[in-house]
């Protein structure tokens, strides 16, 4: 019997953006899954809420930490509120972005604030926790991502752009810490039923081929450890393909080799699944 999640990434795991949507998925299936949940959001009685259903459903010890993952000093705040605990998985989730306008015709402000949530967030909470489950030899970092990650494109290009950072980051990451134990991921989402996107846009509902946050947070449990991305839902996997149609393993493998060879680092070729 292979081990089960809480063996391979437990005790704790911390999900950045749990109060709702996917990241409130993830935290429902890793309580279920017998893992203790760091669960960081910014409205304190929602994860109040969630953290009581799961401590009396599943058993398992809870801690809430309030705090917008755009703040400056987000990653202090974090490593202080969890610096007694053994942070096995990182589930970075947050980052949706809401409405539709060009680059030129939304104030700057909004698109540092997605770069912060999308692109600073990630980075410092992954270099902070992967740094830890390096040493240890073992843990799980998942970053989620979009499909709007595959291109560039009118009316959502910064949050195509941060997204890619994601996709990228993970990638890297995947690569670099396997061989340490860490198993690193990009979880890449199409259209989602979450509160975020019907607040942003009520027709969404009626968009068709929805999943559920459930659905794409269990796609990307099952897959963590297997390889560097995986796309939730099989249509989203046929546009994927469409878009990236060469294995990443191979890609990520020849550009680690290719830089590797120009800074004169060793370098190995890992093994891992495609989506
Ligand atoms: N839903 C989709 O159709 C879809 C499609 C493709 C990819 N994705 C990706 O899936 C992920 C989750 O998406 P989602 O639709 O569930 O919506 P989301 O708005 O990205 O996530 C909602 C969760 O993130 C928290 N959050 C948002 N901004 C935050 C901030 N600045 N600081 C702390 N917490 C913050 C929210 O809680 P608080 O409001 O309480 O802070 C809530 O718990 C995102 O990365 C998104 O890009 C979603």
């Amino acid at each position: 019997m292979s081990p089960s999640l809480r063996e391979r990434y437990g005790p704790w795991a911390l999900v950045a953006g749990a109060s709702d949507g996917i990241g409130e998925a993830f935290a429902r299936a890793l309580a279920a899954a017998g893992l203790n949940l760091v669960l960081l959001a910014r409205r304190a009685q929602l994860l109040a809420g969630l953290a009581a259903d799961l401590e009396g459903e599943h058993g398992i010890s809870t801690r809430c930490l309030t705090a917008d993952l755009t703040a400056t000093d987000i990653l202090s705040q974090v490593a202080a509120g969890t610096s007694d605990l053994e942070i096995g998985l990182l589930v970075y989730n947050a980052g949706a972005t809401h409405g539709a306008a060009h680059v030129l015709d939304k104030p700057l402000g909004a698109s540092l604030g997605l770069v912060a949530l999308n692109c600073i967030g990630p980075l410092s909470l992954s270099h902070h926790f992967g740094g830890l489950m390096r040493e240890r030899g073992r843990g799980g970092i998942v970053l989620l991502s979009s499909l709007a990650s595959l291109s560039g494109g009118s009316y959502t290009a910064v949050y195509n752009a941060t997204k890619s950072f994601e996709l990228i980051l993970a990638e890297g990451l995947w690569h670099e810490l396997k061989p340490s134990g860490v198993d690193a991921m990009c979880l890449i989402a199409g259209a989602t039923r979450t509160p975020s996107m019907l607040q942003s846009m009520p027709s969404f509902a009626s968009y068709p081929g929805l999943m559920t946050a459930q659905q794409v947070a269990e796609e990307g449990l099952s897959f963590l450890g297997r390889g560097p991305v995986w796309v939730a839902g099989e249509h989203n996997r046929a546009i994927a393909r469409r878009l990236l149609p060469n294995s990443r393993v191979a890609q990520v493998n020849a550009l680690s080799a290719a830089s590797a060879g120009i800074f004169g680092k060793p370098v190995q070729d890992l093994a891992g699944e495609d989506f």
